[in-house]
């Protein structure tokens, strides 16, 4: 056994360990974002002898009890004085996002010790009714020790030597102490779980698991396509989780009212409309709204229903009137809906050269400019601000770049100095996102923290210099950069095409003490201000 991470923490209580590892247990997709989530059997209060014999009777002969008892501390047990309560039992099965071997169940038993206050897994597979094999290799435990004045989180692993990943079902082990550690000592200390009932636990994960796979393959081309500036893989994605989620949930409530009907929706402010066109492909009737259309909403095609619409105008006027306001309403609309197309500029509301009739007491109409809006209502600002690093100052952008990099760099500037290989281009260590905030002085950080995103936004902005991967950031080497490491490059490393005109510097033939590892003709970037918007050979 091998103890392998410890968090320390002050003012903890059991009942707070207790809270962090059920989401751990009953939400690990929280954490782990190939799954979509667990189900999970009745757990049961045992003493040690009904404990062993639970093990013995699921997993079969193919488990060796001696070393797990001793593992769970289960074999220095007196009998007589042994706590009531102590253990409580039952298995989860986890559902990856991607179904990879169709029959294959992934399952863990799950051993609570409350006198320890010890989670311990036990991951096996089942293959079939009576086909069980265990996972021997990645049996694991989490730990609350109360050590004097503190309490601290532990790891350990049976056989940590023999450990095995798949990076889903089984996620590394370094994985569990650099990733999910922190997450438990965090969730331990906020409590949260009592406050969050699990969405997911109103639907079958399984069913869930099952359409979201169906659905991503449907719709994932149009993160090719995506003509948005947001991340085509976020948002392409996260509206296919949400659809699943209304679709299933939806399912079960036909079954239930025992319809066949499908239920119709309105998506209030539906933004790229992604999540409307993907209920309406899916025959149900609906609708999305938003004061601004997006590019988008052209490729969707006649099916998927959306509208430029204004959401939150007062609507109290005389039956008479109606009319009238709704015809100003749909002129005003379209006037701005013809500027944008016209322009390709954004549609926004001019909240000042908008008024909308109203009446006093006597009936009569009046006009009141448009900020006399409905109590409660906020209206959106005249223009639409953008937190995503981008507005923020060329030069200050710069400076937080090459301070970065220049701590990445120094991180292995020995190393290539002692380099005997030819290879000795140095490509830099790697840092936490958290670490690279102590490089940055107060008011940076504080212009970051305005940002969406903040810092790890800027980092990855700047993708020709950075490469950000689970929370680290490292130095981007163009000569290894292949599809999987950068959805903006479209294969293995390519020459630019021939005609193609460089449009920026290379941030490498600048600033790399040892300059750019990639000839001039090979890189996407120019190398000097020559080489700039000088078409390629
Ligand atoms: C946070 S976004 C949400 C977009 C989308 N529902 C999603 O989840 O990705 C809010 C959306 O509401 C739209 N919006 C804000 N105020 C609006 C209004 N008064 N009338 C119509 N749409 C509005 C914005 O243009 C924006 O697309």
């Amino acid at each position: 056994m091998s103890q392998l991470s410890e968090i320390n923490m002050t003012d903890m209580r059991s009942d707070s360990m207790w809270s962090a590892a059920d989401v751990w247990i009953k939400k690990p997709h929280v954490v782990n974002k190939r799954l979509c989530g667990v189900t999970e059997t009745e757990y049961m209060d045992v003493d040690t002898a009904e404990l062993i014999q639970f093990l013995f009777s699921l997993l079969g002969p193919n488990i060796k009890i001696a070393d797990i008892s001793m593992f769970l501390h289960a074999d220095v047990v007196d009998k007589e004085h042994e706590t009531a309560g102590r253990w409580c039992v039952g298995v989860r099965t986890i559902i990856p996002k991607v179904n990879k071997t169709g029959e294959c169940l992934y399952k863990e038993v799950i051993i609570k010790d409350n006198v320890r206050h010890a989670v311990t897994f036990i991951p096996f597979e089942e293959t079939g009714v009576e086909q069980v094999t265990v996972k021997s290799s990645n049996i694991y435990q989490i730990q609350l020790q109360l050590k004097p004045e503190e309490w601290m989180f532990s790891l350990h692993a049976l056989t940590p030597e023999h450990w095995w990943s798949d990076g889903v079902a089984y996620p590394k082990l370094s994985w569990l102490y650099t990733k999910l550690l922190p997450k438990l000592s965090r969730w331990a200390l906020e409590s949260k779980t009592s406050e969050f009932k699990s969405t997911l636990s109103l639907i079958p994960v399984e069913k869930y698991g099952i359409l979201y796979h169906q659905l991503k393959e449907k719709y994932k081309a149009l993160v090719k396509v995506w003509p948005e500036v947001t991340d085509p893989e976020k948002f392409v994605f996260e509206d296919v989780a949400i659809a699943t989620y209304l679709l299933v949930l939806w399912g079960e409530e036909r079954t239930e009212k025992g319809t066949t009907t499908k239920q119709s929706f309105v998506d209030l402010g539906c933004g790229n409309g992604l999540l409307v066109h993907i209920l309406n492909n899916e025959g149900h009737p609906g609708k999305g709204m938003d004061i601004r259309k997006r590019k988008i909403w052209d490729m969707y095609g006649p099916g998927t229903h959306l509208e430029v619409c204004i959401i939150g105008k007062g609507r109290r006027y005389r039956k008479a009137e109606e009319a009238l306001v709704e015809k100003q309403r749909s002129d005003y609309i379209k006037r701005r809906e013809a500027l944008f197309t016209a322009s390709g500029v954004s549609m926004n509301v001019n909240q000042n050269s908008h008024y909308r009739p109203n009446h006093n007491d006597n009936g009569q109409n009046i006009s009141t400019p448009v900020n006399d809006w409905v109590n409660g209502f906020q209206p959106r600002e005249k223009t639409e601000t953008i937190r995503n690093c981008a507005a923020l100052p060329r030069d200050f952008v710069d400076a937080v770049v090459l301070r970065v990099a220049k701590a990445l760099l120094s991180l292995t500037e020995r190393n290539t100095e002692s380099s005997s290989c030819g290879d000795a281009w140095n490509t830099g260590g790697s840092m936490l996102i958290s670490e690279v905030v102590n490089l940055l002085d107060q008011s940076s950080l504080q212009a970051l923290k305005k940002e969406c995103g903040g810092l790890q936004t800027l980092l990855k902005n700047n993708h020709q210099v950075f490469r950000v991967e689970g929370g680290r950031v490292f130095i981007r080497d163009w000569r290894k950069t292949t599809l999987a490491q950068s959805s903006r490059v479209t294969s293995k490393r390519k020459p630019p095409p021939s005609g193609a005109v460089k449009t920026r510097l290379c941030w490498f033939h600048t600033h790399h003490p040892q300059g750019c590892p990639l000839l001039c003709e090979h890189c996407a970037f120019a190398h000097g201000e020559t080489d700039l918007k000088n078409p390629q050979r």
